[in-house]
């Protein structure tokens, strides 16, 4: 997981797949982070963001009572209890920060559970800069308390109507508002997809949660890392950050996908959004809609990184369903007293199912990381129960 060089590859994937408008702008943010990223002062100022603004470092919270039924460790990595409630404010800030540094005045963001909006609403906020955020008409419906949060953060929301009216539209609505806006306005990319630079500067601005994870689980574990990194996958942004922090270990990687939004598990190559990955087609090549209980995993491709990981082997891709997630949402309620969101519920699902089938070893150390709260999904829930 080191840097993909000049064309942004990753093996066949990635790259930048954009119209000649978008071309100089793309190269302009490639630059404008490289510069920052090697920048002793951009770092530490987006550190100590990170510490007083946002509460890192992160606690890994061993899951007591769900490890004993399941005879397994297992170790929570608690983005959930960042402010704003989960990983995605971890790449706003940083974006945030650059666009300031570029001298930009205004944010666009795409958003599927609203976590993303809410983060850059909030990362707007903070450094005084405005932001628009795009989401699809049916997410706005399903995550309506993110909306309010957005707005009442003082950002500009819009509710895309065209097509699913989720993940994939917003985003394609936001790229189109940035040709545009070039101007003034900054796209803030809210994972590791969209072309070169977003999903690598996205990856490093998540692997913060990797890097925390393994000084963590060396002073836990008596072997020094896990047996198992597992996270969830939508775009892929909190798994690329977690699976940063391993790659060069023996620890196996798992990245667990809604099993109607599996563009690691079962899509096949193309390009959308300015990148090249796996993505849900049909038999013409047409791009195919995503459906998941979790607005934030209706997503129908895979970041690059993570396509390229699964050809390597480094990292194995599952899927789980709706039912398994809805059930381990509430499991982990009961048995820790955490309620995750319904993405971060993905990997808690897979880990539950895997320990009762006997995949994992008995005694099996495992990383999870949680990327968010699930006080958004309360009225999905609400509507099940
Ligand atoms: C809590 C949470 N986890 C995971 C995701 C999926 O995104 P990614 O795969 O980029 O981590 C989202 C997306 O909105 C989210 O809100």
């Amino acid at each position: 997981m080191g840097d993909p060089g000049p064309l942004g590859k990753f093996g066949d994937y990635g790259g930048r797949f954009v119209p000649e408008s978008l071309v100089g702008a793309c190269r302009e943010v490639e630059e404008a982070f490289r510069e920052a990223w090697s920048d002793p002062q951009f770092r530490g100022s987006l550190a100590t963001l990170l510490s007083v603004h946002v509460g890192r470092p992160t606690p890994l919270t061993p899951a007591w009572r769900l490890s004993a039924e399941l005879g397994i460790n297992l170790l929570l990595k608690r983005e959930d209890l960042t402010h704003t409630g989960s990983h995605k404010i971890n790449n706003a800030l940083g974006q945030a920060l650059l666009a300031a540094r570029m001298g930009r005045t205004r944010l666009l963001a795409e958003t599927g559970a609203g976590q993303h909006g809410v983060a850059t609403a909030t990362a707007a906020a903070l450094l005084g800069l405005k932001a628009t955020v795009f989401i699809g008409e049916r997410d706005a419906q399903r995550q309506a308390l993110n909306v309010f949060r957005m707005r009442v953060l003082g950002a500009e929301v819009v509710e895309v109507t065209t097509g699913s009216r989720t993940l994939k539209d917003a985003t394609s609505e936001a790229m189109r508002q940035w040709v545009g806006a070039l101007e003034d306005a900054y796209y803030c990319v809210g994972s590791v997809v969209g072309p070169y630079p977003y999903p690598w500067m996205v990856r490093e601005l998540q692997r913060v949660i990797g890097e925390e994870a393994r000084g963590q689980c060396a002073g836990e574990l008596s072997t020094g890392v896990p047996d198992y990194v597992v996270a969830c996958v939508g775009g892929g942004s909190n798994a690329a950050g977690t699976f940063a922090g391993f790659v060069d270990t023996g620890a196996q990687l798992i990245g667990v996908e809604a099993d109607g939004g599996a563009g690691a598990s079962r899509g096949r190559l193309g390009v959308l959004h300015g990148f090249r990955s796996l993505f849900l087609q049909d038999d013409d090549g047409q791009i195919t809609e995503a459906e998941s209980i979790a607005a934030g995993l209706d997503y129908p491709g895979v970041g690059p990184e993570h396509a390229y990981l699964r050809d390597l082997g480094r990292a194995r891709y599952v899927t789980v369903t709706d039912t398994e997630v809805v059930d381990a949402a509430l499991r982990l309620a009961r048995t820790e007293g955490i309620l995750p969101a319904l993405e971060s519920a993905h990997a808690v699902a897979w880990v539950i199912r895997a320990a009762e089938a006997g995949e994992l070893p008995p005694g099996a150390t495992v990383l999870l990381t949680l990327s968010g709260r699930g006080d958004k999904d309360t009225t999905t829930l609400m509507e099940l129960l």
